[in-house]
């Protein structure tokens, strides 16, 4: 696990959407694994600025998001359908029919699951996972206790994650108590991870995740077995964080930077 240090939200966003640019451009026909969640709102506002100044386009890339609540309208505000389509797909030169989020309207989720893991495995695999972190340490929608093994599936959520997602909704009696998510099987078979994790609300879970054991507990813990998985933390959500790690100036000043995207 490559951890990166950022010193605010606003470097931690253009940081990973300096990552996502050199990939694509790296490799412009890429499946791109993609989140939601208040964490992600600069990291695309980062990307659509690249993309308008002609750094990179993400014609020929395919998508696919981690995660969607079940029943809720893809038009629904607070759908991550909707929030794809305001924060990336209508800001960007992607085809929409190059856009793959879980359909959680299906009245066959388990087919529909199935469905969804197919068209990964189709596509070849998804190249770069972008991962943001619940409180709890959860990934997607993998809640704690979450099989490590776990593909593309309805869960439930858990009291924790209803409130933290309360505030799109209004109250937490309107927040969908189910929800069809990637495993974490599905996630770590992506060649790399990218994880932005922000503010104080996040500390417990980064020191989990990076320092604590291996553990379906903390199942964002299960970054620590992949080859390259590498994660970014602003101050506030390193603030539990006992070891030093590289901070972004010196990754991107590092005479060997090339090599670092290597390997984690
Ligand atoms: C949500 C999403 C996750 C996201 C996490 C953090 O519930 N399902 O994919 O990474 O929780 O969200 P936020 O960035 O809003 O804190």
């Amino acid at each position: 696990m490559k951890v990166i240090r950022a010193r605010d939200y606003d470097q931690m966003c253009s940081f990973a959407a300096h990552f996502i640019a050199r990939q694509v451009s790296h490799k412009p026909d890429m499946v791109l694994g993609l989140a939601t969640g208040r964490t992600m709102q600069g990291l695309y506002r980062e990307v659509v600025e690249r993309h308008r100044a002609g750094e990179v386009s993400f014609a020929g890339v395919r998508t696919f998001n981690l995660d969607e609540y079940v029943n809720l309208d893809p038009n629904h505000p607070a759908s991550y359908h909707s929030f794809m389509r305001w924060n990336f797909v209508e800001q960007v030169d992607i085809p929409p029919e190059n856009v793959h989020i879980p359909d959680g309207n299906s009245d066959r989720l388990l087919e529909a699951s199935g469905l969804y893991e197919a068209d990964i495995k189709a596509a070849g695999g998804v190249d770069l996972q972008v991962l943001g972190i619940g409180r709890n340490g959860h990934i997607a929608f993998n809640e704690p206790g979450s099989s490590l093994v776990s593909r593309t599936r309805v869960k439930r959520l858990s009291a924790e994650t209803i409130l933290a997602n309360t505030p799109e909704f209004g109250d937490p009696e309107s927040v969908p108590r189910y929800v069809i998510t990637m495993g974490i099987g599905t996630v770590m078979e992506a060649r790399f991870l990218l994880l932005l994790a922000s503010g104080t609300s996040k500390a417990r879970a980064v020191e989990q995740m990076i320092e604590g054991p291996l553990t379906a507990q903390c199942p964002a813990s299960i970054l620590q077995m992949h080859p390259h998985a590498f994660v970014i933390v602003d101050e506030a959500a390193a603030v539990r964080l006992t070891h030093s790690y590289e901070t972004v100036e010196e990754v991107l000043s590092d005479p060997y930077e090339e090599y670092f995207w290597e390997g984690a």
